[in-house]
């Protein structure tokens, strides 16, 4: 046999063993049904501009559990609180990482933060970090003085801007997200970032917004190089090289904050920096970009999600007047019309609850929550789920699923009340009918951070005000429609006067 026949052979010989061991180990089970994919971009084209209203509209035909093919990876979309809890409970440890992605490698330091750091020690000791250090009941109690000032001081001073503004209508988006930017930031850092003046606004402080929402934008875009890495240097959609630009404006911002820090201060980051030579149990030290990455996380997941919730709530008060009314009589009558609301005063009323819980059901911060990959092959109800999927939560659609809630469009806080439909229902991760904070091992980090800060600021708003739309606009009319990021904002941002219902002092208090 000459050298060539035989190197023909062994290729056809090898092409064989291949296609018959291919043939063997094939899966048994089906791919979870799904719209057919096109050559090469695959399900691309049924993404649409709003990709959590086409998913949604995909399960209607298809059913809860969906695959669809984005260029070479394989994607499975969860759209019922049933198939959820069947990747995030049952198979959570399978699905504790993130799938790579172009905003992990170019805004967060690549994979350096917590958010998108692969399911290991890392994560681990980047996790441990902040629910020790930063969420944990102790460290809550730690930097209990600085929450008594977000309360009195930020809080405070919200309310007395809104107040100051008379005849002028305010967007009411732009001054919570300085409010909660600065809160978390004296947290986190040990003081304020932005100033607000007598409009309640820094422009450094709209830059800051403005940056936030583009990296939700971006985040949000189905990047096509994630998908056909062959394409990723060609950037066809240009939004690699927007995050690059932006990546090093946050970098700037980041390490402006690191080089002014006084490390004598208490707050979150003299943690981080007193603990960069530590060894952890794994033998793992804090880094310098770490402790960036980290800040970066903290102030980008932490201000737009809450602040853009409470926009929501306060939207669907004024929408609602009725439902506005009870929570103003509940506040009135547990709190008074003597003082601003306090913490304490949340455990108290319970139908305040129920509006907030209802707007976390209709608005989500992140509609697709953050995508998660299996680090293996698994079977969900009887579908074969290939190793590397990416898994793409609809928790915008579960949460609006007939099969679930009745009335599912309307805001009926009623139904997360004693006697309601969903009386018991958390949405903490353990009810999976509403999961705004996700569920499972990467559940959100600052769950009870956010949670309590929504709580706060809607009640102190609904509170404090009685609330008109700008020129006179009949509330039943107001755009309800979503401008789409990996945060859900409203499209058009909510333009409100604030009339003051409280003992004038109320407003007048120093900071
Ligand atoms: C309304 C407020 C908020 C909402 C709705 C929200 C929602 C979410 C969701 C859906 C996830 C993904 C969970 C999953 O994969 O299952 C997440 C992760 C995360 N959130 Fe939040 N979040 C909020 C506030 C905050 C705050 C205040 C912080 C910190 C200050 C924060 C920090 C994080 C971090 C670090 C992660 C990544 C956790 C990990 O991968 O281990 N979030 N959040």
């Amino acid at each position: 046999m000459t050298p060539f026949i035989f190197a023909l052979a062994t290729i056809a010989a090898a092409t064989l063993v291949y296609r018959v061991i291919k043939f063997i180990t094939r899966p048994s089970l089906p791919l979870p049904p799904g719209p057919k994919p096109w050559p090469i971009v695959g399900n691309f084209p049924h993404m649409g501009p709003v990709p959590h209203h086409s998913l949604a509209a995909l399960a209607r035909v298809h059913g809860p559990l969906l695959y669809l093919r984005l260029g070479f990876v394989n994607v499975v979309v969860a759209a019922s609180a049933t198939v959820a809890e069947q990747f995030l409970k049952i198979h959570d440890s399978n699905f504790s990482s993130r799938p790579p992605n172009a905003g992990a490698k170019y805004i967060a330091y690549n994979y350096q933060d917590m958010v998108f750091a692969p399911y290991g020690p890392r994560w681990r000791l980047l996790r441990k970090l902040t629910s020790v250090h930063l969420f944990s009941g102790k460290a809550l109690d730690e930097f209990r003085h600085l929450r008594e000032t977000f309360r009195r001081e930020e809080v405070g001073r919200l309310t007395r801007n809104l107040a100051r503004s008379e005849a002028k209508a305010v967007n009411l988006g732009q001054m919570l997200n300085v409010c909660t930017t600065n809160a978390l930031a004296r947290v986190l850092i040990g003081r304020r970032v932005f100033k607000d003046g007598d409009g309640g606004c820094d422009p450094r402080a709209d830059e800051f917004k403005d940056m936030v929402v583009e990296l939700m934008v971006l985040a949000g875009v189905f990047n096509v190089g994630d998908f056909i890495p062959s394409l990723e240097w060609l950037d066809l959609q240009g939004v690699q090289s927007k995050m690059k630009k932006l990546h090093k404006r946050f970098d700037a911002f980041l390490t402006s904050i690191i080089h002014d820090h006084d490390t004598s201060s208490i707050s979150f980051l003299s943690i981080l920096l007193s603990l960069q030579n530590v060894k952890d149990d794994d033998g793992n030290r804090l880094t310098h970009t770490e402790i960036k990455a980290l800040l970066l996380n903290m102030f980008t997941a932490g201000t737009d999600t809450s602040s853009s919730t409470v926009e929501w709530a306060v939207a669907e008060l004024i929408r609602n007047p009725r439902i506005m009314a009870q929570v103003q009589q509940e506040l009135d009558a547990v709190v008074g019309r003597d003082r601003s609301v306090k913490e304490e005063d949340l455990a108290h009323l319970p139908y305040l609850q129920a509006v907030i819980k209802e707007t976390f059901r209709l608005h989500p911060s992140t509609p697709l929550s953050l995508p998660r990959v299996s680090a293996e092959s698994c079977e969900i109800f009887g579908y074969h789920i290939p190793k590397g999927s990416t898994l793409l939560v609809n928790v915008w659609a579960i949460a609006r699923d007939p099969k679930e809630w009745t009335d599912p469009l309307d805001f009926k806080p009623e139904r997360f009340l004693p006697g309601g439909e969903k009386a018991d229902v958390d949405i903490r991760g353990n009810d999976f009918e509403v999961i705004p904070f996700g569920a499972g091992r990467r559940i959100c980090a600052g769950l009870s951070l956010g949670l309590r800060m929504v709580q706060l600021l809607t009640a102190t708003l609904a509170h404090s005000f009685d609330w008109g739309l700008e020129s006179g606009l009949n509330p039943e009319k107001m755009n309800m429609d979503e401008a789409y990021g990996l945060t859900l904002q409203r499209a058009e941002p909510l333009s409100v006067h604030p009339r003051p219902r409280l003992a004038p002092h109320v407003y007048s208090m120093s900071p």
